[in-house]
């Protein structure tokens, strides 16, 4: 960590589904700053008077950027934190972004019991989650690694399945393919550096009180 950032609280949004929520949410806590868009090109948007950096960062980068003292803090979905293996603090659930991790197959092409695709080839954007999986129920898979548009594997011939988050179901259906096998629930975690959370425990703690308290609220 900088020395001089000691006296700012850095925190990484991801891009993408959750950006908006993570902005709302900490809005409400009166963490806020000016032109703070998914989209901005400037990547650092600073609050001088709140001694508030927030880092605009791809998605599966944000617990590097975390781990790392880069960002003390940042927000990211469990399934991402599942796969990237890092080494930070999960602070709390934040409850949005609430979805599954799971293995689905084409609908005609079904085998009986799951443990008829050991030996097939598995596309995934979750090759650790994914491994960890089957090799508790036993089975060795082939690992095809992709960044996106995963549901394009079994129908391209590239895999007989697919190891990939659902949220609402809709890619699945409109794709013909089905869930065999669910892995695990994930929404969106705030995360922390070790250090970060040592060297500005009242900050780092204060925030999470008034999350808790902001999401409580929400839940009543
Ligand atoms: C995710 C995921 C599925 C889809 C699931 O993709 O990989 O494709 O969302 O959502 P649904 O159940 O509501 O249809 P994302 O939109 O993040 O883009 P990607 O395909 O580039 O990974």
């Amino acid at each position: 960590m900088i020395k001089d950032d000691m006296q700012y609280l850095t925190i990484a949004l991801p891009k993408g589904k959750l950006f908006y929520l993570a902005k709302d949410l900490f809005a409400k806590v009166g963490f806020v700053a000016d032109n703070l868009e998914e989209k901005s090109r400037k990547l650092v948007i600073t609050n001088e008077e709140l001694k508030l950096k927030f880092i605009i960062a791809k998605t599966a980068d944000v617990p590097t950027y975390v781990e790392h003292g880069a960002a003390d803090i940042g927000v990211i979905g469990k399934d991402v934190l599942m796969e990237a293996q890092k080494d930070v603090y999960e602070l709390l659930d934040l409850g949005f972004g609430r979805c599954h991790l799971m293995m689905a197959v084409p609908k005609d092409k079904k085998r009986a019991k799951l443990t008829d695709y050991t030996h097939t080839r598995v596309a995934t954007k979750f090759p650790n989650v994914a491994k960890q999986f089957f090799t508790s129920k036993g089975m060795q898979m082939e690992y095809i690694k992709m960044n996106g548009s995963i549901e394009l594997g079994p129908i391209v011939g590239l895999s007989e399945s697919i190891v990939d988050i659902v949220e609402t179901g809709t890619t699945l259906r409109e794709n013909n393919l089905d869930e065999i096998a669910f892995i695990a629930k994930a929404s969106a975690r705030l995360i922390a550096n070790r250090a970060s959370f040592k060297l500005k425990f009242d900050r780092i703690s204060k925030l999470v009180k008034a999350l808790e308290m902001e999401l409580e609220g929400a839940n009543e």
